[in-house]
């Protein structure tokens, strides 16, 4: 089985569950193609067609070879992209499981519960607009507090732009000093770092705003191993605020890789054992 056979099971699995017991599941990951907008420096995203059709034996045969930036598409940013130092995490090593200090559950670094952080009318104002530690603390006056091992996404309305180069970047450009897009403040990802979460995500390119050269996100957050999502999918039929969801990173095993092409597959949980947060009462969804 391949990466695709592996991400269409799991989706199969989750959809049968999700009929029987009359569920939503959702995909927040764009699709790939030649198409698709990239940092300029990535290589462009490749299909090579083996094999497609009838074999001499008659039996139909298909089979493509892909190649692309490990930071393609909807995408995980591993600590190691950033950073270096003993215990960062690669594509491959971010543990699986790991024991929270405050309650004895079993939990893993790439499922988690999901804070979606909607501020579109922010970016709608200033294409270059970047969160602040206020945005966080108004979203926990509303939500509830954002968990430790939790995984945060700021919604821009961005997915709007998928293959759209210049909607995504604000520039027609290659050249990164003319970009505009959001993206976080230092003061955002301190907060972050200080509610322990585990995965900062984004719908943007990137989580250091368009204008940034030196990417201080990035190094501080990697810096604590934490990991990112960029280019994530439209959140808009999730639940406000992503209440009770929790999503499931399916990020790709490629040893050494800073950064993988990942499925994100979010679930609520009617009862969230759990990551207990104020459920709306009698929540219709399951995973
Ligand atoms: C394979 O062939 C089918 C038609 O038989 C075509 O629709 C499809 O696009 C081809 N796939 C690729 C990757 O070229
Ligand atoms: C940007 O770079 C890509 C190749 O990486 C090229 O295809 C494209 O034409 C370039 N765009 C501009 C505006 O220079």
């Amino acid at each position: 089985m391949d990466f695709t056979q592996i991400s269409l099971a799991l989706c199969l699995a989750l959809l049968i569950a999700s009929v029987e017991c009359k569920q939503v599941l959702v995909d927040l990951s764009h699709s790939l193609n030649a198409d698709n907008h990239r940092w300029p420096t990535n290589d462009k995203f490749e299909l090579i067609v083996v094999a497609n059709g009838t074999l001499d034996n008659g039996k139909w045969y298909a089979s493509n070879n892909v190649r692309f930036s490990e930071h393609t598409g909807t995408h995980l940013d591993a600590p190691a992209h950033f950073a270096s130092f003993d215990g960062v995490y690669s594509a491959a090593t971010i543990p699986v499981e790991r024991n929270l200090k405050t309650k004895c559950i079993s939990h893993c670094r790439l499922v988690g519960p999901l804070s979606v952080i909607n501020l579109k009318e922010k970016s709608d104002a200033d294409r270059d607009y970047r969160v602040t530690a206020d945005d966080i603390i108004s979203y926990e006056k509303e939500f509830g507090k954002i968990p430790e091992g939790g995984i945060v996404i700021f919604d821009f309305g961005w997915s709007q732009y998928w293959n759209d180069f210049e909607g995504a970047f604000g520039s027609q450009s290659n050249d990164t000093t003319t970009f505009h897009f959001p993206g976080l403040g230092m003061d955002a990802a301190e907060l972050l770092v200080d509610r322990g979460v585990y995965g900062v995500g984004i719908d943007t390119p990137s989580v250091d705003y368009g204008p940034s050269q030196d990417f201080p996100v990035h190094y501080y957050l990697h810096g604590r191993n934490i990991y990112h999502l960029e280019n994530v999918g439209s959140m808009s039929a999730l639940p406000k605020g992503g209440e009770g969801v929790t999503l499931v990173v399916g990020a790709m095993k490629i040893d050494g890789a800073l950064g993988d092409q990942s499925v994100l597959l979010p679930c609520l949980m009617k009862k969230n054992r759990l990551y207990p947060r104020q459920l709306s009462q009698d929540t219709e969804y399951l995973c």
